[in-house]
């Protein structure tokens, strides 16, 4: 049975070392690595991808020099303003999500100004992890469970619920560029059943084609959940498990 993918996250690493080995300053890595990241987004859009969650600055990233950062800013800005029409075309639903607080005026009403006139698309929902930690985000949403709930337990729904974006739901498949194992403290609730898929490849010379490439090979691996059997869905995994429950 086809695994089917609707939420990819990626962890666009390797910017650094790309421009490094070619004895340019890192940010022409950043900005080179940002130059693909519209044709990733229609590429998800074209294979029936229906989330997108890109990873372009953590919480930690804020110890890099002051030169990166305020690039990176620049390269989102930028982003921004380039890419405003082709996502309005593509109706894209965009976000970003992470703390955006000590963004300057003007790139925060850009990010403001795009998530609302596109909050009602349903075409792809594409999200920008931005000052994003996951560790962050489950604090985010227990607090305000608890302002919200005083003395009530949170179940698992309503904890996914509470999440930067809900909607986005699970994620089915990771891939982190850049030739490292790790998950550096992206989306953790939401990966709990995410397939992991790492390249070697430098995220500026990561490609469309690699990514179909990727898509296909992990749309045809087996997923279980759990169960012992390919089944198409967590859902599916958890109905199945609670009518065996209610049998014995
Ligand atoms: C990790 O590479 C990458 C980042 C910290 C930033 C990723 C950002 C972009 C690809 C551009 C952002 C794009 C938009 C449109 C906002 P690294 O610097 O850690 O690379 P290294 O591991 O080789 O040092």
């Amino acid at each position: 049975m086809q695994a089917s993918i609707k939420h990819v996250a990626i962890i666009m690493d390797g910017n650094g070392r790309w421009a490094s080995q070619r004895r340019r300053p890192r940010l022409w890595g950043h900005v080179r690595g940002a130059s693909i990241v519209s044709d990733i987004v229609e590429a998800s859009d074209k294979l029936g991808v229906k989330a997108l969650t890109l990873y372009a600055f953590s919480t930690e990233n804020w110890s890099r020099p002051l030169e990166e950062i305020t690039g990176l800013v620049k390269i989102l800005n930028k982003f921004l303003i380039k890419e405003r029409q082709r996502l309005i075309k593509n109706k894209v639903a965009f976000k970003v999500i992470g703390d955006t607080s000590h963004l300057n005026s003007e790139i925060k009403k850009l990010i403001k100004d795009l998530e609302l006139e596109t909050k009602d698309f349903n075409g792809l929902k594409l999200s920008f992890a931005f000052s994003y930690g996951a560790r962050k985000e489950i604090i985010d949403t227990i607090n305000n469970w608890i302002v919200n709930n005083p003395n009530k337990k949170i179940t698992e729904q309503e904890f996914a619920q509470g999440l930067y974006r809900s909607e986005a739901g699970d994620v089915d498949l990771l891939i982190r560029t850049g030739g490292d194992f790790r998950i550096s403290n992206f989306l953790l609730w939401q990966i709990a059943y995410a397939e992991l898929f790492f390249t070697e490849t430098k995220w500026p010379d990561f490609s469309v084609a690699e990514y179909n490439k990727i898509i296909n090979s992990v749309a045809h691996r087996e997923r279980r959940f759990g169960a012992i059997h390919s089944m198409p869905s967590l859902d599916d995994t958890q109905r199945l498990a609670k009518q065996h429950i209610n049998q014995i």
